[in-house]
């Protein structure tokens, strides 16, 4: 077995570091993935760079240093992923092959989110590996929802102090994803969360909210928690709390989605964008 010297390179004072040391397709040590842990809870995302030709199983390998393997969210026959795929993997593509997107969020800008923030365990981590990225564009951008919380103002604190917040599925499937109370099937996938959420690993206090699937604060009027809710996202995506990941083929990123937002900036749709992405079983959020 090698091992490797590995560092963490800060990316910006918000979050994100470059794992660097790192093969994931090589064994890793005990002392490596205690490393890594380390890390990822101390920078919320961190990259690894020129990773050539990672394999799926070697990516999972890497996602299960964090965690096990989530199933996927969306019901297997709206599925688009190649026969003989991994059933856990979602390719994030706008590839075609006969005239068919063989991913899933193929184009265009998505507004902030929490992965499966509609769901009663969200994940706990999303991994991404670049396979292919358009020259210039699509990079997605991350927030720091402990900065959030830490730095919103006393009336904030006071509004949202014990509340909830129903998150619903709520978006469609092709150009830019934005928010849509009226979209039915935000009543059938929703979950209601605490807004002052509590980081299981680092006990640290974050603001779990975000502008794609919060939907409404429980127990408020709809005009009182739309303004409450309109504030609190303003709050959160404060371009200080931020860390933009541009992407380079051969990336291998991996954000800790219980206490970070993240969006995709638009890019050329006549250019390939091919991720293949993982995703890490969460908890209830507390
Ligand atoms: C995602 O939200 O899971 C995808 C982000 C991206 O395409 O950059």
């Amino acid at each position: 077995m090698l091992t490797h010297r590995l560092e963490a390179i800060r990316m910006s004072a918000a979050a994100g570091a470059e794992a660097r040391g790192l093969d994931p397709s090589r064994p890793l040590t005990d002392a490596d993935r205690d490393f890594l842990r380390k890390a990822w809870r101390e920078h919320l995302v961190l990259v690894v760079r020129g990773v050539a030709d990672l394999s799926a199983a070697a990516q999972m390998d890497f996602c299960r240093v964090f965690g096990e393997i989530g199933a996927r969210a969306r019901p297997a026959e709206t599925r688009h992923e190649p026969d003989g795929a991994p059933a856990e993997v979602m390719y994030v593509s706008n590839k075609r092959e006969n005239g068919r997107v063989i991913g899933s969020i193929p184009d265009g800008e998505m507004e902030w989110h929490i992965d499966q923030s509609y769901m009663a365990n969200p994940a706990k981590g999303t991994c991404l590996y670049a396979i292919e990225v358009p020259r210039e564009g699509g990079d997605t951008m991350f927030g720091n929802l402990y900065q959030a919380w830490e730095t919103l103002p006393d009336d904030l604190r006071r509004a949202v102090e014990g509340r909830k917040v129903v998150n619903a599925y709520g978006h469609g499937g092709y150009g830019i994803q934005t928010r849509d109370a009226n979209d039915p099937r935000a009543a059938t996938r929703s979950h209601a969360h605490p807004i002052v959420a509590t980081h299981p690993d680092t006990g640290r206090k974050l603001l779990y909210v975000n502008r794609l699937m919060s939907l409404r604060v429980e127990g408020l009027p709809e005009d009182e928690s739309d303004e409450l809710l309109f504030r609190l996202f303003d709050h959160a995506e404060n371009p200080e709390f931020r860390f933009t990941h541009k992407w380079k083929q051969g990336d291998l990123l991996l954000w800790d989605n219980r206490c970070t937002i993240h969006a995709r900036a638009d890019f050329d749709k006549t250019q390939t964008r091919h991720l293949r992405r993982f995703s890490i079983r969460g908890d209830a959020v507390t």
